[in-house]
């Protein structure tokens, strides 16, 4: 098999910052003291004590009090993304989203046969300002079902949703009584600057289904997420739920390692994650100033970079390859798998010292996958 170097095509936690021996000591306890939990079944919500702890991670970020009762544990955030829309959704229905998003929903949302409508992104999140245009073009016959909107560090272009957004988002779904599914994923995962808040701590509009990880804080191995919800919507969504509840054992280990809080241990990873994130940008910034520009988020796992719409994309996978780097490219993330002239670099589990190596290397192939000497003709990835 190829060797894979220079790995940055898929998201994923730091193993160097795995904190191997704390999880040990709480899965002994968890198995010491939960053993008899473990032999039975807990209903839709999931382990109560992490529950708790994961609506305290919440009340804490966002300063409004979140009820561990509205808080249903899920396998991964990914089946809260399939489970909002198999519960809110028929095929063919429409959902409006950013132009760019997680490849993960745009092939669920798909698979559930539902019309993408997206709305670019600029460096304030996704368009707010064209939305009421874009439901008065659909009108009452194709209104969507709900909006799908990465608020925070979005994956793929690292653009917070700005506060004039968030609220303008909000008053409009709320008018049009449009659900409005957040995906805070990366909500913990920051560098620096301001943390904007999530919708649900500046609105009490029923519609908002919330939700939020555990892959990105720590390891998406553990397969646990949650979303939380207003009752009525809640119910909702939890009676599309079949699978007797999740993984309890997951649960009670991180709720152990947790149970002092996930901020101590939350920032110490971001830390390493910060280091990494920065030498991708002064890489780029250093070696490939003249074929490409990045994104230099605020937090998130990914660095997206913008290139010449000149550039071969085959030649470019091709010849990058040949030289053990792999990325994303941009084409994953656009809902209609537009070959958009971008690349999503994932930095979290490169090591420091291959990033510094790679960031040369992608340059180079960058400027050898050109067909013209032209200017690059643009600034930054949205100008
Ligand atoms: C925006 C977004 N939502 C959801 C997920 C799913 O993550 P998980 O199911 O591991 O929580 C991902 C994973 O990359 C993501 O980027």
């Amino acid at each position: 098999m190829l060797e894979r170097r220079y790995d940055f095509a898929v998201g994923r936690t730091n193993p160097e910052t795995f904190p191997v021996q704390r999880v040990q000591r709480a899965a002994h306890a968890a198995i010491a003291n939960e053993y008899e939990e473990l032999t039975n079944y807990h209903g839709k919500l999931g382990h109560a004590p992490l529950r708790r702890v994961m609506a305290q991670r919440e009340s804490e970020r966002e300063g409004v009090a979140v009820d561990a009762e509205s808080l249903a544990l899920t396998n991964g955030s990914m089946q809260a993304v399939t489970l909002i829309a198999e519960a809110l959704t028929q095929p063919g229905d429409a959902v409006i989203c950013e132009e760019v998003t997680y490849g993960g929903t745009i092939a669920a949302y798909r698979a559930l046969g539902l019309k993408m409508i997206g709305l670019p992104v600029d460096k304030n999140g996704m368009r707010v300002d064209l939305l009421e245009a874009k439901l008065d073009e659909l009108g009452a016959a194709r209104k969507p079902k709900f909006i799908y909107a990465l608020t925070t560090y979005q994956n793929p272009t690292g653009a917070n949703l700005s506060l004039q957004r968030r609220r303008a988002l909000i008053d409009i779904a709320a008018e049009r009584d449009i659900p409005i599914v957040e995906d805070n994923c990366y909500g913990d995962v920051h560098y620096d600057g301001d943390k904007p808040p999530a919708l649900y701590a500046l609105s009490d509009y029923e519609g908002i289904v919330y939700l939020c990880s555990l892959s990105k804080i720590l390891a998406p191995g553990l397969r646990l997420g949650y979303f939380i919800a207003k009752p009525k919507l809640l119910e909702t969504i939890l009676a599309r739920r079949h699978d007797a509840g999740g993984n309890y054992l997951a649960a009670a280990v991180v709720a152990e390692l947790y149970k002092d809080g996930v901020w101590a241990l939350t920032e110490e990873l971001n830390d390493a994650l910060r280091v990494k994130k920065n030498l991708v940008v002064d890489g780029l910034a250093e070696w490939g100033e003249d074929v490409c520009a990045c994104s230099n988020p605020s937090g998130g796992l990914f660095v997206w970079v913008r290139f010449p719409a000149d550039v071969d994309q085959n030649k470019l996978a091709r010849i990058a390859a040949e030289r053990q780097f792999f990325y994303a490219p941009g084409a994953n993330f656009h809902i209609h798998g537009e070959a958009v002239p971008y690349l999503r670099l994932a930095f979290g589990h490169v090591p420091d010292d291959a990033i510094a190596e790679s960031m040369p290397i992608l340059a180079q192939c960058l400027r050898e996958a050109r067909t013209s000497n032209a200017a690059k003709g643009f600034r930054g990835i949205f100008d």
